[in-house]
């Protein structure tokens, strides 16, 4: 998985994940969280647009998939004995909603919507790939690789989605600006080895 065929602008910086793997509980715990935002935020759009049923019809097994990562991630905070513990904010994912354009069209605000959701999910992807390679644990690098697979999935899904709906100059156009506005949140934000994002 390259950055091309994720049209991410900026690599994650290289040493995110040797402080990654030093911290790895940290990470575990910080992914849970984005597996069950996953979830939430799929059903969140069901809910918000259950006239689009192809939005319902792709979504709803995403929603079980995720859920299904989120059990996959407490299974191995388990084997480690770490206690899943509270939420940690989460700057990546906040700075990048706030990218929204949810005050007039509403199909601007779907597609923001939309796209945002492909952006966490290349980024996810990146990071999951690094941390298969670099992991010690042969059975934490097969997890985060299936991982990686599945959210490069998602990714493709979430853009097919917004084509689906919008034209697809619009979608170009618009992946193009937050494509770069992910690349600025990333450059602002310091790698933190406790983090996904
Ligand atoms: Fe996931
Ligand atoms: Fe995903």
């Amino acid at each position: 998985m390259s950055l091309t065929t994720l049209g991410l602008e900026l690599p994650t910086d290289p040493r995110w994940v040797n402080i990654a793997a030093m911290q790895i509980g940290d990470v575990l715990i910080d992914h849970a969280y984005c597996e069950q935002k996953a979830a939430s935020s799929c059903i969140s759009l069901i809910v918000h647009y259950p006239e689009k049923p192809k939005i319902v019809e792709t979504l709803t097994p995403i929603v079980a998939e995720e859920w299904g990562h989120f059990q996959a991630v407490l299974k191995e905070l388990r084997k480690r004995n770490i206690p899943l513990g509270r939420q940690r904010k989460d700057e990546y994912v906040g700075q990048l909603l706030k990218l929204v354009r949810n005050k007039g069209d509403y199909e601007e605000a779907l597609l923001d919507r939309l796209l945002i959701c492909a952006l966490i999910e290349a980024r996810s992807c990146e990071r999951f790939k690094l941390l298969s390679e670099s992991l010690e644990d042969p059975s934490l690098q097969k997890f985060y690789r299936e991982l990686m697979i599945s959210e490069a999935g998602h990714y493709r899904t979430f853009i097919e989605l917004a084509e689906e709906y919008i034209p697809q100059d619009l979608v170009r156009n618009r992946w193009k600006e937050l494509l770069y506005e992910e690349a600025e949140i990333i450059k602002t934000l310091k790698p933190r080895g406790d983090r996904i994002h």
